[in-house]
């Protein structure tokens, strides 16, 4: 908890209030969830609050020797950004979240806060997919198109300067975040009329209670997953075999329940459902143009 505490705190609102200084490295400090380790053991974060403006330190390389920026524009850890500090995400879970995203060349991947590039960046170079990354300081855009160019992706990826919040994003097929609790939470409403089976990966924060379909650890840091459930909620006539029945479906995100019929609930998962029949058996299908569709079943929306 305390933990947890000290890791919102370090990707914390900034503004003129915050104040980000760097500690020593030190083998006791505390291994906090939401930073890097490298960032960690390199002697990075103390967060705190002040009213006397943000101090940070630069720092030039990671553990490991990643080299931050380049010879026109050197970016610290923990340097001030619109709604949260530039922290970057390990290239390690970087790969393992666009890795369970299925990221592939069909895919349009948008960073929100894109930092210097490195998720839009890995996606095109590591996956083939077509990529863009909005961010609000420009000198970290400029570096991010830069660092394209030297990665040989730059007819795949686009960077904008843009506040996150005011930003387009609906065509995204993939959305890649590391910002903060609070921030997510305000993207969640968005991010739910997205297209269905449109993934969110995640680094450190989660989406309140919308849960998580799945959690990604590498050593160092843990990332989520959500698969942009299908609106499924309403009334509708179902024919099963040579069974007829309607059933209400409530959704809460992924999970349904249903009443009025012999399904006991379910699950959705982009555009695919399964329900449970009881007895271990299940309905799996998907929501096409004219409703739900499975092997043997089919079911029709008729109400809202
Ligand atoms: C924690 S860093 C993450 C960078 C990158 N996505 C990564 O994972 O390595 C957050 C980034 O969001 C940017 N940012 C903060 N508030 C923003 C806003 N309202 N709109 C756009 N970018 C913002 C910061 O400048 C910073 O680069």
């Amino acid at each position: 908890m305390r933990y947890t505490l000290l890791a919102c705190l370090i990707l914390l609102p900034v503004g003129a209030s915050a104040q980000v200084r760097l500690v020593p490295a030190s083998p006791t400090l505390p291994r906090l969830p939401a930073l890097p380790a490298a960032a960690q053991t390199a002697g990075v974060l103390e967060p705190s609050l002040s009213a006397e403006g943000a101090e940070v330190v630069p720092l030039s390389t990671l553990e490991g020797g990643e080299k931050l920026g380049d010879d026109q524009y050197r970016p610290s850890v923990g340097q001030p950004g619109k709604d949260v500090i530039w922290v970057p995400t390990p290239e390690s879970l970087v790969k393992a979240l666009l890795t369970a995203a299925k990221v592939t060349r069909n895919d349009y991947v948008v960073d929100l806060g894109s930092g210097d590039g490195r998720f839009p960046i890995a996606a095109a170079r590591d996956f083939g997919a077509r990529a863009h990354g909005i961010d609000y300081n420009g000198d970290m855009v400029a570096l991010a198109r830069r660092n394209a160019d030297r990665a040989g992706v730059r007819t795949k990826v686009t960077f904008q300067r843009g506040d996150i919040f005011e930003s387009d994003f609906s065509s995204a097929s993939v959305v890649t975040l590391y910002l903060l609790p609070n921030l997510n939470l305000k993207l969640r409403p968005k991010i739910l009329t997205m297209k269905p089976g449109t993934r969110v990966v995640s680094h450190a924060f989660d989406m309140g209670d919308w849960e998580p379909d799945e959690t990604i650890r590498t050593d160092d840091a843990t990332g989520y997953l959500w698969i942009v459930p299908a609106q499924l909620a309403g009334r509708w006539a179902f024919e099963v075999g040579n069974e007829r029945f309607t059933a209400t479906i409530v959704q809460t995100y992924q999970k349904l329940s249903t009443t009025g019929g012999p399904l006991n609930g379910g699950r959705v998962r982009g555009r695919e459902v399964t329900f449970s029949l009881g007895g271990g058996r299940e309905l799996t299908g998907e929501l096409g143009e004219t409703g739900l569709i499975g092997r043997g079943w089919t079911a029709t929306r008729i109400g809202g």
